[in-house]
C-alpha cells in the first residue's frame, strides 16, 4: 500500500503515534532536584573557550526542560562565563563555575594554565584527517608547559603535556588543510626560550622536514609554521648558538662579511645565520668599492651586505667613512686643496650615510686615524690635505644627516695601555671639547698570542666609559704563528675568551665583531706572511675551541 492510498485522518494518527513513542512527554514544572553540568571539568590555557551544557534533574533523576538557567562563577581573572555556558580561559589559575536552576546548581571546576597553545591562526577549522603529533625535544620545555588546540570557534580540543616529550593532538574539531600550527610559550619552565630559534617540522616518512616559518611573534612568543597536512610534527630547538645567549644578553656578537659569499656559498650563509646577530662589510662599504669615480657611486654590492641583514634580522655596522686606505685612485692621485678635498668628503659622506640612513646602526666613522707611535693623529691624504679637522668634519657630517647611527672612532693597537692609547684618549677629549658628535671607540682587536691582559682590557674600557662613550670590539682575531702545535688554538681560545669577557664586564662594551668567520677566508694570510687560523671556525668552517670558550662565556647562566 502506497501513502496515497492512506486517509488523512490515519496519516495523522500514525504521526501522533511515532512521536508519542520517542519523546519524553515534558515536565516543565517538576520541581528541580539537581543540575548536572557536562563536562565536569575544564582544563584550557589562556585564549581558548569551552562549553559547558546544564541540564536539571528532577529526584528521580529524569530531565526537567522549559527551565532557565543561569550560569555565574568565581572564575574573575581566571575565565569568563557567557549566558550560554560557553567559558572562555582569561588567565592561569582555578575556578568554579556554576549553572543554577531553581536555586539548585551544578558546579564545574576550571583550571586555566600558563603556557603554550598550538591552534589555528583564525579562520574556520575544517577536516583534517588523522591526529596531529607533536615530538617535543625533551628538556626544551618545561614538564608543566601546557598545550591545546585552539579553535577559533567552536569548542577547542584540549590536549596537554606532562613531562613527556610527545604530544598528541587527536582533533575533534579536526585541523584545515591549511591551518597554522602555532606554539606559544608562557611563562614557567621553558619560558626562556628565544621564540626566533624555535622550528618546526613534519615527520614525512623517517625525516623531519622542517616548516616554512610563516610568522614569528617575539612579543608574544609564537612561531607559526604552516601545516598542509595531518602527520606527526616536531617542535625543534637549534643547539646552543652565539646568536641565541647573544640575544638573551642584549648583546651583538658580530662578523665582517662579504656579502657575495653570503648569498652563494650555504655553508657560510648557514653559520652566518645560526651565530651572528651583526654584521659589517669587510670591503663592500669601502670608497674604492662604493665610489669608484667621483661622479659615480656603486651601491650594488653594499645593498646586497645590506638586504641580507634585514633579511636575516642583524644588525648591520657601517665601515668605513674616512680612511686612509683602500680608496680609488681618482682620489689619491688626483690634486687637491683643502677645499676642494673637503668637498669630495663631504659629499661622499652625506651620500653614503644618506643612502643607508635607518639600515646601519653604527659607523666606523674614522678608522685608523691614530699615528703608531703615538704622536697623535696619523698623517694621510685627509689629515694632511684637510687638516686634523678632516675627523671633526666627518663626524659632524656624519650626525647631521643620520641622526640615529652611533658615531665610532675606530682603531687598532689601542685596546690595551700605551703611547697609541694616550693619544686615542687625547684625541677623543679634543673632540668631546670641541662638541664633535662621537657615540663610541671600536676596538679593532687584531690580537697576536701575546695580547694585553684581562685587566689592561677592563682598564681601557673603563677610560672609555668614563668618556661617557660606548665601546666595541669591531674586528677580532687572534694570529697563530703557522709552525704552531695544534695546542695553540687553545692558547688563542684562551684569548677570545678574555676579550668577550671584557666587554661583557663593561656595561658600555657593545659588542664584539670577529674579522670573517672562517679561516679559509680571513685577511690574516696575506697580510701577515707566517699567521693564520685567526677566526673561531677553521678551514673547512668547523668550530674551533675559539668558538666554544666564546659560547660557554656568552651563555654563561643562560638557557639555551
Ligand atoms: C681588510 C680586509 O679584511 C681585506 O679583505 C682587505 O684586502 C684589506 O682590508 N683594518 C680595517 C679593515 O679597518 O678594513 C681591514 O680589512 C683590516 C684592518
Amino acid at each position: 500500500m502506497s501513502s496515497r492510498q492512506l486517509s488523512p485522518i490515519l496519516v495523522a494518527a500514525l504521526i501522533a503515534c511515532s512521536g508519542s513513542a520517542t519523546t519524553p512527554t515534558p515536565t516543565p514544572t517538576a520541581t528541580v532536584a539537581s543540575v548536572v553540568v557536562t563536562p565536569t571539568s575544564l582544563t584550557l590555557v589562556p585564549g581558548q573557550g569551552g562549553t559547558l551544557t546544564a541540564t536539571p534533574k528532577d529526584a528521580a533523576g529524569a530531565t526537567v526542560s522549559g527551565k532557565t538557567v543561569t550560569w555565574s562563577g568565581d572564575a574573575g581573572s581566571v575565565a569568563t562565563v557567557s549566558a550560554s555556558g560557553v567559558v572562555t580561559a582569561v588567565g592561569a589559575g582555578s575556578a568554579n563555575i556554576s549553572a543554577t536552576v531553581d536555586n539548585k546548581s551544578g558546579t564545574v571546576a576550571v583550571t586555566v594554565t600558563e603556557g603554550g597553545y598550538i591552534g589555528t591562526a583564525g579562520g574556520t577549522i575544517t577536516a583534517m584527517s588523522g591526529a596531529v603529533t607533536l615530538v617535543i625535544p625533551s628538556g626544551a620545555i618545561g614538564s608543566s608547559t601546557v598545550f591545546g588546540v585552539e579553535a577559533a570557534s567552536g569548542t577547542p580540543a584540549n590536549s596537554r603535556l606532562l613531562g613527556g616529550t610527545t604530544f598528541t593532538i587527536t582533533p575533534s574539531t579536526a585541523f584545515s588543510q591549511d591551518a597554522t600550527l602555532r606554539l606559544r610559550y608562557g611563562s614557567g619552565p621553558g619560558a626562556g626560550v628565544v621564540v626566533p630559534q624555535l622550528r618546526i617540522a613534519r615527520l614525512v616518512g623517517t625525516t623531519w622536514t622542517e616548516l616554512a616559518v610563516v610568522g614569528v611573534d617575539q612579543t608574544a612568543r609564537l612561531v607559526n609554521g604552516a601545516v598542509t597536512a595531518g602527520g606527526t610534527y616536531g617542535v625543534f630547538l637549534p643547539p646552543p648558538s652565539l646568536r641565541g645567549y647573544a640575544q638573551q644578553r642584549s648583546f651583538k656578537i658580530g662578523a665582517a662579511v662579504d656579502p657575495t659569499r653570503w648569498a652563494t656559498d650555504a655553508q657560510y650563509a648557514a653559520i652566518l645565520g645560526a651565530e651572528f646577530n651583526s654584521v659589517v662589510a669587510e670591503n663592500v662599504m669601502k670608497w674604492d668599492v662604493l665610489h669608484p669615480q667621483q661622479a659615480s657611486y656603486n651601491f650594488a654590492p653594499g645593498d646586497q651586505f645590506i638586504d641580507l641583514a634585514v633579511a636575516q634580522g642583524m644588525e648591520a655596522r657601517g665601515h668605513v667613512l674616512l680612511w686612509h686606505s683602500q680608496l680609488p685612485t681618482w682620489l689619491t692621485a688626483g690634486s687637491w686643496t683643502r677645499t676642494t678635498l673637503l668637498a669630495v668628503l663631504k659629499s661622499h659622506i652625506e651620500t653614503v650615510v644618506a643612502r643607508y640612513r635607518g639600515k646601519i646602526t653604527s659607523w666606523d666613522v674614522a678608522n685608523e686615524v691614530l699615528a703608531d707611535d703615538g704622536s697623535g693623529v696619523r698623517p694621510t691624504i685627509w689629515t694632511t690635505t684637510i687638516g686634523p679637522d678632516a675627523i671633526d668634519s666627518a663626524f659632524a657630517w656624519a650626525r647631521r644627516t643620520d641622526p640615529d647611527a652611533k658615531l665610532y672612532l675606530n682603531d687598532y693597537a689601542i685596546e690595551g695601555p700605551g703611547a697609541k692609547t694616550d693619544a686615542l684618549m687625547a684625541l677623543v677629549t679634543r673632540l668631546q671639547t670641541a662638541g664633535i658628535p662621537i657615540d663610541g671607540v671600536g676596538f679593532q682587536a687584531h690580537l697576536t698570542m701575546t695580547p694585553p691582559s684581562r685587566a689592561q682590557f677592563d682598564g681601557v674600557l673603563a677610560l672609555i666609559a668614563a668618556k661617557n662613550l660606548d665601546s666595541r670590539y669591531t674586528e677580532l682575531d687572534v694570529r697563530v704563528p703557522d709552525a704552531s702545535p695544534a695546542s695553540a688554538l687553545d692558547q688563542q681560545a684562551t684569548i677570545y675568551g678574555t676579550v668577550i669577557s671584557a666587554c661583557l664586564a663593561q656595561a658600555r662594551c657593545r659588542g664584539v665583531t670577529t674579522w670573517g668567520i672562517t679561516d679559509k677566508l680571513s685577511w690574516i694570510p696575506s697580510v701577515f706572511a707566517g699567521f693564520g687560523r685567526a677566526l673561531p671556525f677553521d678551514l673547512n668552517y668547523a668550530p674551533k675551541p675559539a668558538y666554544t670558550t666564546l659560547l660557554a662565556l656568552l651563555g654563561a647562566g643562560l638557557s639555551p
